[in-house]
């Protein structure tokens, strides 16, 4: 290495390095670095030099940094390629990325929230095989990434029939996006593997043939024949078009979209449900004020026709436990390839050279959210943690006696924002409502312990659980 370059860290096997850990568990590789060479450091793993940045004060000097020295899209493209065979002539992350915004925020979210709101129906109380007023038992991750990936298909690649309360096209409805759901499902055992290219040949065939079931699921062809299609659906087909991407890559991006939404929202379902049935007190908070909203707008949850925007803004206790459920269970990496050799200045004035070729990588989850100097007993959950003790939302965190600006990041940040946060928000708070007004849910066993994560997932935003939690359910009578 050069002088004025981060410590770097090699580990013992030549040129592999550390990359055996970090596929198998990169928060504990990353928090015994940080033990042993500070905020900042490289690591070699499998050939390659990453530099991490684990200060939340100096995240601002990578987050807005020009794109002509660090770059987003380059490891995007390696990893659209190998998970997804993507490969799109042309490509640029950041137009593309603007292009989808507007179809996803501000005036288009009403509508959206509201087509969620009828698809979260149709797979939660109106299907035959969930709404029953006997007791079942299910696994809670199972039910959770089902019903939010199944409502969220169908919202933005469209339904059935235009009418939402036709039966006939809602039962279609639920028996498609039960099969998307099924090899979706699929996918997503392998993704991880598939990112680091690391499948063995017997996984490798059977990932290749889940996505070609995918792919048949969602080629263009049929997608054109849906009803209620979503303006981000629509604008992303022509984007792609205007790109001049052949048919069959068009169908392979529709899969890379359907991760790239549908991934996160359902283990964030189930994380949160989870600490309510864990933590009663939360719970209690929680149905107190979802109750509070609908005695203010004389409705009764059976009544729910809609929660519209403004009644799905109005709910701070949600909202923290919302934070704290993604403080605790969202790991993104926010990596870049540096283009150049480049200075970086931390925010307590310490200066590295950055090296052309390296990559670049924050991770958040290590620093701020699980940080002990920022959050007492980080490790616990405790759902006021965001609330102020007059019931707004509390902002103000510190660090070394500064405040953050950057204090969690479960949706990344600067170019690396999720652009559906706004969407997901309404959509999960959409779904525990729904859940917790018109069904009776409870542990299957009321000491089963919160399980561990599956640690291969560190980096690819929600985090998963180890093992699925049994749960009790049925339909409120
Ligand atoms: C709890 C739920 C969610 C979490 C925690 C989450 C988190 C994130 C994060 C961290 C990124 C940045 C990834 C990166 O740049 O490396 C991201 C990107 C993205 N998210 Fe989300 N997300 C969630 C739900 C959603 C939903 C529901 C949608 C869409 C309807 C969505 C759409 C996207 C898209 C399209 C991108 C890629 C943006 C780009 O081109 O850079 N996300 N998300």
């Amino acid at each position: 290495r050069h002088p004025g370059e981060p410590p770097l860290d090699k580990g013992l096997v030549p040129w592999l390095g550390h990359a055996v850990e970090f596929g198998r568990d990169a928060a504990k590789l990353f928090s015994n670095m940080k033990r042993k060479h500070g905020d900042i450091f490289t690591v070699q793993a499998a050939g390659k030099f990453i530099t991490v940045l684990l200060d939340p004060h100096s995240y601002d000097a990578v987050l807005w940094e020009s794109n002509s020295k660090i770059d987003f899209g380059q490891y995007a493209r390696i990893l659209m390629d190998r998970m997804f065979d993507v490969r799109l002539p042309d490509y640029d992350s950041n137009e593309e990325k603007a292009m989808l915004k507007m179809a996803l925020q501000n005036k288009n979210l009403p509508s959206l929230t509201k087509a969620m709101f009828f698809n979260l129906r149709t797979v939660l109380i109106f299907d035959p095989q969930t709404a029953t007023q006997d007791w079942k038992d299910v696994g809670l991750f199972h039910l959770s990434y089902s019903t939010m990936s199944r409502a969220g298909y169908l919202t933005l690649y469209g339904n059935e029939n235009k009418n939402y309360s036709d039966m006939s096209g809602q039962a279609k409805d639920q028996a498609y996006s039960l099969e998307v759901y099924k090899e979706f499902f699929k996918l997503d055992r392998y993704l991880m593997k598939a990112a680091r290219s690391t499948l063995s040949a017997e996984e490798k065939k059977m990932f290749d043939n889940t996505k070609k079931n995918l792919w048949k699921l969602l080629s263009v062809k049929r997608l054109d024949c849906r009803a209620n299609r979503s303006l981000w659906l629509d604008t992303y087909k022509q984007h792609l078009e205007d790109l001049g991407t052949v048919e069959d890559m068009q169908t392979k991006a529709m899969l890379l979209q359907l991760w790239s939404t549908q991934g996160n929202a359902g283990p964030a379902v189930f994380w949160l449900l989870l600490f309510l049935l864990k933590y009663p007190s939360a719970m209690e908070a929680v149905q107190r004020e979802m109750e509070g909203i609908f005695r203010t707008r004389k409705q009764t949850p059976g009544e729910m026709h809609e929660l519209s925007q403004e009644m799905l803004n109005s709910t701070p206790i949600f909202d923290s436990v919302l934070n704290e459920t993604l403080r605790l269970t969202a790991a993104p990496f926010i990596t870049r390839e540096v283009l150049q050799d480049m200075p970086l200045t931390m925010a307590d004035g310490r200066k590295y050279h950055l090296r052309k070729g390296d990559r670049l990588c924050l991770f958040p989850y290590i620093s701020p959210q699980m940080d002990p100097e920022i959050y007492e007993e980080p490790e616990k959950f405790k759902y006021n943690r965001f609330l102020n003790s007059d019931g707004t939302e509390k902002k103000d965190f510190y660090k070394g006696g500064k405040k953050l600006k950057y204090y969690t990041m479960p949706w990344g940040g600067g170019i690396n924002v999720c652009i559906g946060q706004s969407f997901a928000i309404s959509s999960i708070k959409q779904c525990v409502f729904l859940l917790l007004s018109y069904f009776d849910l409870e542990l299957k066993d009321p000491n089963a312990k919160i399980p561990g994560f599956d640690k291969e997932r560190y980096g690819f935003g929600m985090l998963q659980p180890e093992e699925d939690v049994v749960i009790r359910y049925r339909l409120k009578a």
